[in-house]
């Protein structure tokens, strides 16, 4: 495929991508009439057909995208640069990181002011114009919604910390110790844990009492029980709908609600990364409450026009629970993150073949949502090699994953730079260490920077993220090879290899709406069916996850399909190029391949 047409502007880009669709793509029937193309995302969007059932969403760490004024940190006029490139490799929507006020513990997920943006990212002039800019390209822009906590900087946690007849008092979660020690020192409430190591529980010295936080200690949990504080937070929805924007990643949204009577929570076996008990969160995570939240804030962003969408943020431990966050009544949220897929973190055929099917028949009939590289995870390139030092093996294991994401049903979401190959750059030195989830973990857990650090785009200083002598964390060494600049041209490179899947699944009917249906030829390889709409064909995906070769058998009779795979429409795999693609197939180790089949 031709890369230059990507520097079209969008509405060219969607004409010329119809006509080299019809010249080398598509064939047969479809070939014969324009219109049968499928409607570009942002040109179809109906309630019952919404934009986030076809679009690819990117997820943006403002800190590491683009910095402008040289401090080394990103901000939003560097996004809005970068608009440009995001459209041209096919993104619908993209969710940006957290860049409220906030004095940065936990880089924007501790929050001073949730309707202001942080002067180190910006003004609202310049959101406002980065959405205006984001609109005019047709893609949609999520906010991070940050509901469980705040910052103890907060406003709101300030008046509540001051006094306890302060009238915000009982919007945070404020107990009593449970006793003192022979010495006087307070016992905290129960044995609460923070998912960032020890006590959930701080001591206020002035007002002696505890306060609840799930997270860091600069990170006090909203009392959810409290009808002010739903209503404080509806209107911050309601502040960013009113911007313009198209919906909310909502974050830890399952640690909402504890339990009111303060059961302790139960101890497992061994200890933590943080030197704590093993504990499970069967008071402080999942708590039923949650799901009236999640349809308050759901008839909230139905309030607006243009299809907004919830994607939640929650860990749920099986697809009972995964399934509930779609709602009763599909009332709740449209894209609950897979967890369950995302933390497979091995390649595994049997358990992806068991989670990719549980989640297509999934009991609410919900929208999948996949995503395999976030801010709080390990990188694609590493996660899915371990043990594997080969990197054209490993390059092969990240472009299969690529693939998975990018040609299943469910809707993905891609992490900024994954796209280029970016590798996971984790600190040697704890004092080189930023999150202090890495330091309070120092050395078994050694935290998120090395997910985050800058984007890769040319081979100038700092890779063209900053002309500051420092950033805020170091980019990765290897950047002069991987980058935006010298992957463009590269029609092998990773990023070429994104746009291609970006733009198939864009325009070819299996792929954009296909049902499907896995399969098994081998139990070595995961392969599925993107089921064509009538009279179109079938799109049939096989992505070796072994390091020897794997023969692949097919049924097609039994599948319907009397033409057998017609014809290779992607792989890494040169020999399938033109493999006689009836009979059968060996795919090289980590190979992928996508054919169309009739
Ligand atoms: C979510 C965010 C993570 C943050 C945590 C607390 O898990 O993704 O980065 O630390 O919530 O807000
Ligand atoms: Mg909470």
């Amino acid at each position: 495929m031709n890369e230059k047409r990507f520097l079209t502007s969008s509405i060219t880009n969607h004409l010329l991508c119809t006509v080299l669709a019809l010249g080398s793509l598509i064939p047969g029937a479809w070939a014969q009439t324009a219109t049968q193309v499928p409607p570009a995302v942002d040109q179809k969007n109906t309630a019952s057909d919404p934009w986030w059932k076809h679009g690819v969403i990117y997820e943006i760490y403002p800190r590491s995208f683009q910095d402008t004024d040289g401090d080394g940190i990103g901000d939003i006029k560097g996004i809005t640069s970068r608009l440009d490139y995001i459209k041209q490799l096919g993104i619908d929507a993209i969710w940006i990181s957290p860049m409220y006020p906030s004095p940065q513990i936990d880089f924007g997920y501790d929050i001073a002011d949730y309707t202001a943006i942080d002067p180190q990212y910006g003004t609202m002039a310049d959101f406002e114009h980065l959405t205006a800019e984001a609109k005019s390209r047709n893609i949609r822009v999520i906010m991070d919604y940050v509901p469980n906590h705040t910052s103890d900087q907060s406003a709101w946690f300030k008046e509540s910390r001051s006094s306890r007849d302060n009238p915000k008092r009982d919007w945070y979660i404020w107990h009593d110790p449970k006793g003192f020690t022979a010495d006087g020192k307070p016992i905290p409430p129960n044995n609460w844990q923070s998912w960032f190591g020890h006590s959930a529980w701080e001591w206020d010295a002035s007002t002696k009492q505890y306060y609840y936080h799930h997270f860091y200690v600069q990170q006090p949990d909203l009392n959810w029980r409290n009808p002010e504080v739903v209503k404080a937070m509806m209107d911050v929805l309601r502040f960013w709908m009113n911007k313009g924007v198209n919906g909310f990643r909502v974050d830890a949204v399952s640690r909402l609600f504890e339990d009111p009577n303060l059961h302790d929570d139960p101890i497992q076996p061994g200890l933590n990364a943080f030197g704590d008990p093993n504990i499970q969160h069967k008071y402080t995570d999942n708590l039923p409450e949650v799901h009236d939240m999640l349809r308050e804030m759901r008839k909230v962003i139905d309030e607006y026009p243009g299809n907004p969408v919830l994607i939640s943020e929650a860990d749920e431990p099986n697809i009972f629970e995964l399934s509930k966050m779609y709602g009763k009544n599909n009332d709740e949220v449209q894209l609950p993150m897979d967890f369950q897929v995302a933390d497979v973190n091995e390649l595994n055929a049997p358990k992806f073949r068991q989670l990719l099917d549980e989640v297509e028949n999934n009991p609410a009939h919900g929208q999948p949502y996949f995503f395999f590289g976030n801010h709080d995870q390990d990188r694609i390139w590493d996660r899915y090699s371990i043990g594997v030092n080969d990197p054209a093996m490993k390059a092969r294991i990240a472009r299969m994953m690529a693939a998975l994401l990018l040609t299943s049903r469910a809707t993905p979401q891609m992490y900024y730079g994954d796209e280029i190959g970016m590798i996971t750059s984790t600190p040697t030195r704890i004092e080189d260490v930023r999150d202090p989830e890495g330091i309070t973990g120092w050395p078994k857990q050694k935290g998120r920077d090395g997910e985050r650090t800058p984007m890769q785009w040319d081979t100038s200083k700092n890779a063209g993220f900053s002309t500051s002598n420092t950033t805020w964390l170091p980019v990765a060494s290897d950047y002069k090879t991987v980058n935006v600049a010298v992957e463009t041209p590269d029609h092998e490179s990773m990023l070429n290899w994104y746009k291609r899947l970006i733009e198939l699944r864009r325009i070819n009917p299996a792929l954009y709406e296909g049902n499907m249906q896995m399969l098994n030829p081998n139990e070595n390889v995961v392969s599925y069916l993107r089921k064509g709409p009538a009279g179109q064909p079938s799109v049939l995906v096989a992505l070796n996850f072994s390091d020897k070769p794997q023969t692949l058998k097919y049924d097609f009779t039994a599948l319907g399909l009397s033409k057998g795979a017609t014809k290779t429409l992607e792989t890494d795999d040169p020999s399938l190029n033109h493999a006689p693609l009836t009979k059968s197939i060996t795919l090289a180790p980590y190979a992928t391949w996508i054919a169309e089949a009739q």
